[in-house]
């Protein structure tokens, strides 16, 4: 019989973006098996309204605890900042966002007290990063702004920092921030690291970026030793993917993603399962 701790780590994100978070899960806790949802029939869920993110999200964490999983962690700014700190939503098993540890990721890391925020409209109107920016640090001035267009460039494979359109969108969005002074960027949506060699270029290299998802899986190994539940077995960790559209375009997406090392299984999940779940 497998033990509890033998248990993998639900990750879920609306789309592909959580991945990010995935990798840098894999660096950190190679022994660990990870099962990942990406709700790519519903991306985006950042320009969706609080309710109906929550009911998505719902639906996302049941369908990730039928797999029997230790821990679930949302690997989205929207899902994260919409939740607000509440531990409970994941049910029985410890549930973890990424707004919380990025957020503490960049108060530690601002020199000048200057923190720009950029996430999905949900995330930024929900003012979660400031939130808890300011719980840590009162001190500390938070810009923030959101970047409509970074979610489905991504998804569409949109990052090539020398691509004039991605450059074009890149200081649109930035510009006001950039002027602001801030030493300290936050990537508050799990799909942004994919755009990050752009972002660096144009914020130059004093900004530090901050990305969610690698936060949260540095958090989710300190909360994962601390309750004792980190695999010690010598076990390889395994990847197993659903999606709740194509399996094939997910499978041929997620090698661009994954930088081209994923070598786990995909399933297609339909939306009416995950409504019923
Ligand atoms: N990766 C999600 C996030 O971190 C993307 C949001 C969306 O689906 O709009 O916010």
């Amino acid at each position: 019989m497998s033990s509890y701790k033998e248990k993998a780590i639900g990750v879920f994100d609306s789309g592909m973006g959580g991945l990010t978070c995935v990798k840098e899960l894999q660096k950190l806790l190679p022994g660990e098996d990870i099962i990942y949802f990406g709700d790519t029939a519903r991306v985006p869920y950042g320009t969706r309204s609080r309710e109906r993110i929550l009911e998505y999200a719902r639906q996302d964490v049941s369908f990730i605890e039928s797999h029997s999983v230790k821990m679930v962690i949302a690997a989205c700014g929207t899902v994260s900042s919409a939740v607000g700190s509440d531990p409970s939503f994941g049910g029985d098993v410890p549930f973890l966002g990424v707004v919380s540890p990025a957020g503490r990721a960049a108060a530690n890391a601002t020199r000048n007290g200057l923190i720009g925020v950029i996430g999905t409209a949900a995330t930024i109107r929900s003012g979660a990063y400031e939130h808890i920016i300011h719980e840590i640090s009162p001190e500390v001035s938070v810009i923030s702004d959101c970047c409509p267009l970074f979610v489905p460039m991504v998804e569409e494979g949109m990052t090539d920092p020398s691509d004039i359109v991605v450059r074009s969108v890149v200081e649109r969005y930035l510009s006001k921030i950039k002027s602001a002074g801030v030493d300290t960027l936050i990537l508050g949506c799990t799909h942004y690291p994919h755009l990050e060699k752009a972002i660096s270029d144009f914020m130059g290299d004093n900004v530090t970026l901050i990305s969610s998802g690698a936060a949260a899986a540095a958090e989710a190994k300190d909360l994962l030793r601390e309750k004792g539940l980190l695999r010690t077995d010598g076990h390889t960790g395994r990847l197993d993917c659903y999606t709740s559209d194509s399996a094939e375009l997910f499978r041929e997406n997620v090698q661009v993603f994954m930088g081209g090392d994923f070598c786990g299984t995909v399933e297609r999940v339909s939306v009416e399962q995950l409504c019923s779940s």
